[in-house]
């Protein structure tokens, strides 16, 4: 009896490992649990986030303190939409992808982002609750003329 389950165990083993084809650091079947955008909100408050951000739609916030071409726009009108996928990204792990709306001051061809390491302060709530609170602030920017067959979107 204890052998047949040891290897009914195996097989199951082999066929899992046999049957993964995801690469190792697949990000599929990594979901987080939904978040409270007023506790965001706050939290964009407290860790200093309007240093350098306004968010499109959101009255109230204290203001950026930072020179206004350096002030960064949350929210709004892109052409890419940003997901929240993106967004989570964006805020954990910054120079992985730039916004958009990089400042011109900063240069592109040097992927470094201007904005600081959060990690070290940010709990894992925090991060889902701005994640929350700033990705319905997006929409996407349509083509004011269609630009079909010039390779441009
Ligand atoms: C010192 C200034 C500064 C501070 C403070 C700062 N950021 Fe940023 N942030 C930037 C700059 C500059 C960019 C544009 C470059 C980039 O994409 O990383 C940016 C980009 C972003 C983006 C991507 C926007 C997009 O549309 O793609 C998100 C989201 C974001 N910041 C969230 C945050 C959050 C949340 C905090 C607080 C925990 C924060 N930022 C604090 C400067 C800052």
């Amino acid at each position: 009896m204890q052998r047949t389950v040891f290897a009914v165990l195996i097989l199951a083993a082999v066929g899992l490992l046999g049957g993964c084809d995801r690469p190792p650091k697949s990000v599929k079947g990594f979901v987080l649990p939904e978040g409270d955008a007023a506790r965001g909100q706050a939290a964009f408050v407290s860790l200093q986030c309007t240093t350098c951000h306004r968010v499109e739609g959101v009255a109230g916030l204290p203001n950026p303190t930072v020179p206004p071409e350096l002030v960064v726009l949350l929210g709004g009108e892109v052409h890419r939409l940003r997901t929240y996928g993106d967004l989570m990204t964006a805020v954990i792990h910054p120079s992985y992808e730039l916004s958009e709306r990089l400042p011109r001051v900063f240069s592109r061809r040097v992927p470094v982002s201007p904005m600081p390491e959060v990690n070290e302060k940010l709990t894992v709530a925090q991060m889902v609750d701005l994640v929350t609170f700033l990705q319905p602030r997006y929409s996407k920017l349509e083509p004011l003329y269609p630009t079909y067959g010039t390779g441009i979107q």
